[in-house]
């Protein structure tokens, strides 16, 4: 059963659809998105966050959500027109600030070296600088009282990417160079190819579970991302061609 959503308090304040921070049933605070993204956008997210916790990297939990229309009516205000009653996916919030350049740069080499060799896997040239201070998109960081910080991925809406390109992945993502070292370590690069294929199943299940609302209708696959996943097992390959 999906948890229900009690309130909607506010949009986020960047990104590109904004997503609506909401307090759940359960006691907790998450962002919310479902009518700002399309549903092949949804189901990236869905299967995007499932593989990333499979192997074991950093993101906040995620969850479906149920959003009761009584609480995005339009009487409501317009605010809430990009929110629609039913299910959402949700990530739940997590206390963070600016993911800079230099906050980026704390993070461990092996750690750097698993996120870029992820987004690379999903097709996901998301993860880079944005305009103006704002530091790195779709990463939080998230500190703790002891002063100490630690980075979270989050918006994996656009991996799968149609018009993802080598040359422009590895110019514009936050870790594009630690990912060009990754690739001429044969030993380091093949563990991490053979966790991806292991993770395969994980990727299997998403798409059964997901809601069906966010499935892809004109694909004979169950979900056509399963195919785009399945480049990991093609050794000779993989970490030098993005088809
Ligand atoms: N789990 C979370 N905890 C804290 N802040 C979040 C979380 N998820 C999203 N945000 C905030 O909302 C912004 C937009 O979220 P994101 O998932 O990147 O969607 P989009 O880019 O489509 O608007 C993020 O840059 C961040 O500031
Ligand atoms: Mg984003």
């Amino acid at each position: 059963m999906p948890v229900l959503i009690d309130e909607v308090l506010r949009r986020a304040a960047r990104g590109r659809t904004a997503p609506y921070l909401c307090r759940a049933e359960d006691g907790q605070l998450y962002f919310v998105k479902n009518r700002v993204l399309a549903r092949r956008e949804l189901a990236a997210e869905w299967v995007s966050s499932h593989l990333a916790r499979a192997l074991g990297l950093p993101l906040p939990a995620f969850c479906v959500v149920e959003v009761p229309a009584a609480l995005v009516d339009p009487a409501m205000g317009d605010w809430l027109a990009d929110l629609a009653p039913g299910l959402a996916f949700a990530s739940r919030y997590v206390e963070s600030t600016e993911p800079t350049r230099a906050r980026m740069a704390q993070v461990p080499v092996a750690e750097r070296v698993r996120i870029a060799a992820f987004d690379w896997w999903l097709r996901n040239m998301q993860r880079r600088a944005a305009p103006g201070p704002v530091g790195i998109r779709n990463l939080l960081w998230q500190t703790d009282p002891s002063g100490s910080g630690r980075v979270l991925l989050i918006d994996h809406s656009r991996a799968f990417d149609p018009r993802f390109d080598v040359s422009g992945f590895l110019a514009t993502h936050v870790y594009g160079a630690d990912l060009v070292r990754l690739a001429a370590d044969f030993i380091d690069r093949e563990r991490l190819r053979g966790e991806f294929v292991r993770a395969l199943d994980v990727a299997a299940t998403a798409c059964a579970t997901m809601p069906a609302a966010w499935r892809q209708v004109d694909s004979r696959d169950e979900c056509a991302f399963l195919a785009q996943l399945a480049r990991c097992q093609a050794d000779d390959v993989f970490w030098t061609s993005a088809s």
